[in-house]
């Protein structure tokens, strides 16, 4: 017997928005706010900060959040690509009340050419600023953010490592409630360089995958590589935050502060410099 046309209709899938999956992927906005103002208050007890700068902003869904968190909070996203902002403008922008958009300040701009605000916060996040592959362009960057902050300001870094990202590698992340995979996909790694490339795939359920989404030629640079340049440019100190396990033995998203790292096949960890007052 033929079935109904009803339940022979596809279900209608709206559009691919690589930017919605990206940010359901690898960012978790509020909990970042709530890292960076926990920290900010462990270092300077009982302080809050106010001012935020999120370098590499693309959508700018972190500095959106920050003048959302707080009526004394002002923020800047600084991005060179005009298609992530305008997402941003569209999606984030858009609904944040008036007086909320008066605190934020949103620049096309390259944060190694041009002049960059002077914040208590300044964020390198999702590992951007690996797109530096020599360490003078490195140190230049690091020293215009020395100099961009208030004094007692933060600078804070992700980093990742381990023996995992010394060879290519695939790894697929389900979420079966919004009914896609996610891919990291580290494609080479040189060891001359420690220049790796990546990509981002998707795949919606019942669709085909959408390869190479997002692309990442980077620099690993290691911890204590990073930690020797801060110091070099002026932070006279710099804490690593490591990230504590669950019951698999995974990453369980809480960072807290240590001196000495862990073994293991890939970490991610901070590295919050601190510029004397
Ligand atoms: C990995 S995305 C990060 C997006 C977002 N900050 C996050 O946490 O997910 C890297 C972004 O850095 C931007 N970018 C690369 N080089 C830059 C530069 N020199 N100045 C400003 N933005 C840059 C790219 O356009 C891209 O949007």
């Amino acid at each position: 017997m033929a079935s109904s046309s009803t339940s022979r209709s596809p279900v209608l899938l709206p559009a691919f928005d690589k930017y919605y999956y990206y940010s359901q992927s690898v960012q978790s906005i509020e909990a970042d706010v709530e890292f960076i103002q926990r920290i900010y208050g462990e270092i300077h007890p009982g302080a809050r900060a106010h001012s935020l700068r999120e370098d590499f902003c693309g959508t700018f869904a972190l500095a959106s959040a920050w003048v959302e968190d707080g009526g004394a909070n002002r923020s800047y996203g600084l991005d060179l690509d005009p298609e992530p902002l305008a997402y941003g403008k569209e999606h984030f922008f858009a609904q944040l009340t008036p007086e909320q958009q008066s605190r934020l300040d949103i620049r096309q701009a390259n944060v190694l050419t041009s002049e960059l605000p002077r914040v208590d916060i300044a964020c390198a996040l999702n590992f951007s600023y690996f797109i530096f592959k020599q360490r003078e362009q490195l140190k230049q960057y690091f020293a215009k953010n020395f100099a961009a902050l208030n004094p007692g300001g933060l600078f804070f870094l992700d980093c990742f490592g381990g023996p995992k990202c010394g060879e290519a590698n695939e790894e697929e992340t389900e979420d079966d409630e919004l009914g896609y995979s996610y891919y990291w996909d580290q494609e080479s790694y040189d060891p001359l360089t420690n220049e790796g490339l990546f990509y981002i795939h998707f795949k919606r359920q019942g669709e085909k995958k959408r390869e190479r989404v997002f692309t990442y030629n980077w620099r690993l640079w290691s911890l204590p590589e990073l930690r020797d340049i801060l110091a070099e440019v002026g932070f006279p100190t710099s804490y690593v935050y490591w990230e504590g396990n669950d019951e698999e033995g995974d990453g369980n998203g809480e960072f807290t502060r240590v001196e000495q790292g862990e073994e293991c096949d890939a970490w991610v960890a901070y590295i919050v410099a601190v510029k004397g007052r």
